[in-house]
């Protein structure tokens, strides 16, 4: 066994030598002995801020690529959009999830987000069907639940004006569930209703603290959390039951028109414990980061007249009556711009971790100038920040860190930035976000019946205006707005 060992780390020194691979200099500093005084920090930062991801700033501000020592192991952190690349694309096989699965797993149980390997290529697959029948649609499936929003908005205003953040995570509930279940969530009783949705945060903050704790995840398990867990997959039971229920006594061809998702993962997996897993595994993909996306973007239309402006002018020209359709929504660039800058600023997953599995080559960030290829053993662990990288100055300039959408006009800084490198709003490679469509229609279809019924639209006075990285901002699974999003109506 020695011997083999021996072998092997003797044909890896060799691959990084034909590499010329150097080692990682910069290094997070640390006082104490094993780098405790980090890890208190990070859990400090972590759970006791409402500016997690500035303060994590000067961890990432070390270099471009750095390590983190840590109970004597060596971590790396890196915004460079190089390594960002291979870990997504080029080396993909090299990597895994690690700790994620523990994290999701008391919540979602298998499913394509918690895979990896033939287990996930098998769930992609299966999914990416789904979505592709999807994307054929007609946008009428967005209607009614716009809607409600937008009359949800009149409603539950207050001498016109309203915190319109609950609203939108009703909406992506709705039209979420809509797609999986068959049915919206907006179906069900209101106290049930509101059951599901307490349990649903309750349990996805519990996910979110779980992946803070990485390895050590399976520590944060009390009995609130395991009990609002299990009433988020009888929820999804419920439905799931209700849709193989309606196939036994009408048959497949009708139970496929009425629950097409289900119908169809069904008829591949042929377990209802592993259907109603993917299910969850996808809501709860589709569900906080759509509403991330569409409360920052009001947020920051509010916040900039200018571009609010430019907003109405070019959704004018469509018409206020009848579905919206895709065609419309692609003759709205400015619009696209708006989505671009607030996922730049706030990416929905700020961060993101993958372990190798197998000893691997990053492009860069070896020697005194990190501009080497770095060997990085079997087993290492690497964090990327995308909410610093989308603020990286040589790459979006001196302004990074003010919300512009016009940045993106010219098509010049798309190519620049390079979607999956430099700009990964929707992750990057064969993991490429599966609702990408999805939530941009979604987000546009919103945004276009807010703008259009409410042309007043203003920050609600009292309100602070603080700058960019300066707002509270709440993280569970999505990166949301932590004060809510107050708005004047008329
Ligand atoms: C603005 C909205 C969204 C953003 C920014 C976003 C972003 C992402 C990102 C960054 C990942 C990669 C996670 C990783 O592998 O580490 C991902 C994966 C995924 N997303 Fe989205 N997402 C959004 C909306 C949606 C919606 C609405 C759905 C479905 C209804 C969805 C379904 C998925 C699925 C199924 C995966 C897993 C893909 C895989 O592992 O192969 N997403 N998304």
């Amino acid at each position: 066994m020695k011997v083999l060992q021996q072998v092997a780390s003797a044909e890896i020194a060799a691959i990084a030598n034909q590499h010329g691979c150097e080692p990682v200099v910069p290094f997070v500093p640390y006082k104490w002995p094993l780098a405790l005084d980090l890890l208190k920090r990070q859990l400090e930062i972590l759970f006791g801020s409402d500016h997690a991801f500035e303060q994590l700033t000067p961890y990432f501000d070390v270099a471009a690529t750095c390590c983190i020592h840590l109970f004597g192991q060596t971590g790396y952190f890196t915004v460079d959009p190089e390594n960002i690349e291979a870990i997504l694309s080029t080396k993909f096989e090299d990597y895994g999830l690690g700790s994620r699965r523990l994290a999701f797993m008391p919540l979602l149980g298998e499913g394509i987000f918690t895979q990896d390997g033939p287990a996930w290529k098998r769930s992609r697959e299966l999914i990416r069907h789904q979505f592709a029948r999807v994307q054929r649609q007609n946008l009428h499936v967005f209607a009614p639940h716009v809607i409600d929003l937008v009359s949800g908005i009149a409603e539950a205003a207050i001498d016109g004006q309203v915190d319109i953040k609950p609203l939108i995570f009703e909406y992506t509930l709705n039209t979420t569930t809509m797609l999986l279940f068959g049915e919206p969530h907006s179906s069900m009783a209101k106290e049930e209703r509101d059951a599901v949705r307490e349990n649903f945060d309750y349990a996805a903050r519990g996910c979110g603290i779980r992946i803070r704790l990485s390895e050590l995840g399976w520590l944060y398990n009390p009995t609130k959390f395991r009990k609002s867990c299990k009433a988020v997959r009888d929820w999804a039971t419920f439905f799931a039951a209700k849709a193989i229920k309606y196939k036994d006594d009408h048959g497949e061809k009708a139970a496929a028109e009425k629950y097409a998702f289900i119908i169809e993962l069904w008829k591949e997996m042929q377990d209802f414990e592993l259907v109603r897993d993917q299910l969850l595994h996808v809501l709860v993909a589709g569900r906080d980061s759509t509403a991330s996306l569409l409360c920052w973007t009001i947020f920051h239309l509010v916040r900039n007249r200018d571009v609010l402006e430019r907003l109405q002018t070019e959704i004018a020209s469509v018409p206020r009556d009848g579905d919206i359709t895709r065609e419309q929504i692609a003759r709205l660039p400015f619009l696209r711009c708006c989505l671009n800058e607030t996922l730049r600023l706030y990416p929905t997953l700020p961060m993101n971790i993958r372990f190798t599995n197998k000893a691997t080559i990053l492009p860069r960030g070896g020697g005194p100038n990190g501009t080497s290829p770095v060997l990085l053993p079997k087993g290492s662990g690497i964090v990327w920040s995308i909410y610093h990288l989308h603020r990286v100055e040589s790459i979006y300039g001196p302004d990074s860190r003010i919300y512009r959408p016009q940045r993106w006009e010219s098509g010049e800084l798309m190519r620049k930035a390079r979607p999956g490198a430099g700009y990964v709003d929707f992750n990057g490679g064969p993991r490429l976000c599966l609702g990408k469509d999805f939530a941009l229609t979604e987000a546009s279809y919103a945004i276009i019946r807010i703008i259009q019924a409410y042309p007043n639209l203003r920050i609600a006075p009292g309100i602070p205006d603080e700058p960019v990285g300066a707002e509270r901002q709440k993280y569970t699974i999505g990166l949301a707005p932590m004060d809510g999003v107050h708005v004047v109506l008329a």
